[in-house]
């Protein structure tokens, strides 16, 4: 809990921020295991500008920010003691929170528990304020009818400035990638038959080149299928990153397919059909245990996941659907690392493969000399 953190920002310098940062401060040093990790920071640190929260907050230096407004003190008092019909409490602290970012961690752990300390928040203020006020306006009909008149002194104001929408795009950047892994491996058992039944009887190199540019090919075809599906669900890639939207994210599918199919095709090369379905559930488990919740809210046994190719699809996703960080560079650079690994090894891996059914290409190779030269081998063997 802790991990997601909660910035509780005082552009107020009144009454209102100071109450709310030690409240941070009290829920943390009360359950500090078992609460978000509220940190209090002073306005200077955003120029007291709400647009520098939501910048740093898209770039993820924390997960909520609670900002108690400029001179919220100020206009919340002057309803007290001057009178003002049309005071609106909620104006007093804005909530800003990206649920783009991963809808699963904030719709589940962090919003929930949030809304629970802001009505807190609420509560309690509410009650202190109203107890000091009825002390000092005893006796003055007028200042007690203004306190009638705004019962709660503050509340909140909810911006989610990276929603999850449209509900489609969830299968874009949550459970729909699952079959990314699935179609790519599909692949590799479909074009198995062929692959083994092609060895020797086509020329070696000629046999390595389509090898290793099969797959490039088809997951070519079948990423641009899959971004027109998202496409026949009105999901929309150009938001943020005009129509090249389109073409980054059918890119990143490509790569991505070909990160996980690449690394089965190897395997299956090496070992061969029993172990390459273990290998398929083995894949697809560490893929959606690392890519789904964020790293740091996990043991940190599943720090390996940091290089896990799932996670940097759905982080690059998210940075094209919802707005969110935008990391596709890195999200790029460890998918390409993955395939340059796996085409590096393809070779090899498609020799041990021939190795492994030799029996099977000599017959191949017999038989194409046979079909060419079978006439001339049959009269040499009459001579
Ligand atoms: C802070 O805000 C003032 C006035 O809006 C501006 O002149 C100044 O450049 C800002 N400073 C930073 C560090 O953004
Ligand atoms: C806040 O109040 C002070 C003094 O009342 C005033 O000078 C300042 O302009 C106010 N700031 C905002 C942002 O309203
Ligand atoms: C009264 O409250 C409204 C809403 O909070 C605010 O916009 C307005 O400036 C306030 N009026 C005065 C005179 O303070």
């Amino acid at each position: 809990m802790p991990v997601l953190t909660v910035a509780l920002i005082d552009f107020d310098n009144g009454e209102v921020g100071p109450f709310l940062q030690q409240m941070g401060a009290a829920a943390r040093a009360a359950n500090p295991k078992k609460t978000l990790g509220y940190v209090s920071q002073p306005g200077s640190k955003y120029n007291y500008s709400n647009d520098e929260v939501r910048r740093a907050l898209q770039h993820e230096d924390f997960w909520f920010a609670v900002v108690a407004q400029a001179n919220a003190t100020t206009a919340m008092n002057h309803a007290y003691d001057v009178g003002n019909s049309s005071y609106d409490p909620t104006g007093a602290v804005h909530v800003y929170y990206e649920e783009g970012r991963n809808a699963l961690t904030i719709d589940e752990i962090g919003y929930p528990v949030l809304l629970d300390f802001l009505t807190d928040f609420v509560m309690s203020f509410t009650k202190q304020k109203q107890q000091s006020l009825a002390a000092s306006n005893a006796g003055n009909a007028a200042a007690l009818a203004r306190q009638a008149d705004n019962p709660i002194p503050v509340a909140y104001t909810l911006f989610n400035t990276a929603p999850d929408t449209p509900s489609t795009a969830e299968a874009a950047t949550e459970i729909g990638t699952i079959y990314l892994i699935i179609i790519s491996f599909l692949s590799i058992l479909m074009f198995n038959s062929l692959n083994e039944a092609m060895m020797g009887k086509v020329p070696t190199v000629r046999y390595y080149v389509y090898r290793m540019t099969l797959f490039p090919v088809v997951y070519f075809f079948f990423s641009l299928l899959y971004l027109a599906l998202s496409c026949a669900w009105k999901i929309r890639f150009d938001k943020f990153y005009g129509s090249s939207g389109y073409v980054i994210y059918w890119m990143l599918s490509w790569i991505a397919m070909l990160a996980f199919g690449l690394a089965v095709e190897n395997v299956n090369n090496v070992l061969g059909p029993p172990f390459t379905p273990f290998f398929f559930v083995f894949w697809v488990i560490s893929n959606v245990a690392t890519g789904f919740f964020p790293i740091e809210l996990l043991s940190n046994f599943y720090r390996w996941g940091l290089a896990w190719p799932l996670r940097h699809v759905l982080i690059g996703a998210k940075a094209i659907l919802f707005g969110t960080k935008d990391l596709l560079g890195l999200n790029f650079g460890v998918l390409i690392a993955w395939v340059a690994v796996s085409l590096a090894l393809q070779p090899f891996t498609i020799w041990m493969q021939m190795r492994r059914r030799r029996a099977a290409v000599e017959a191949n190779r017999r038989q194409v000399l046979e079909r060419v030269y079978g006439k001339t081998e049959e009269e040499a063997e009459k001579c």
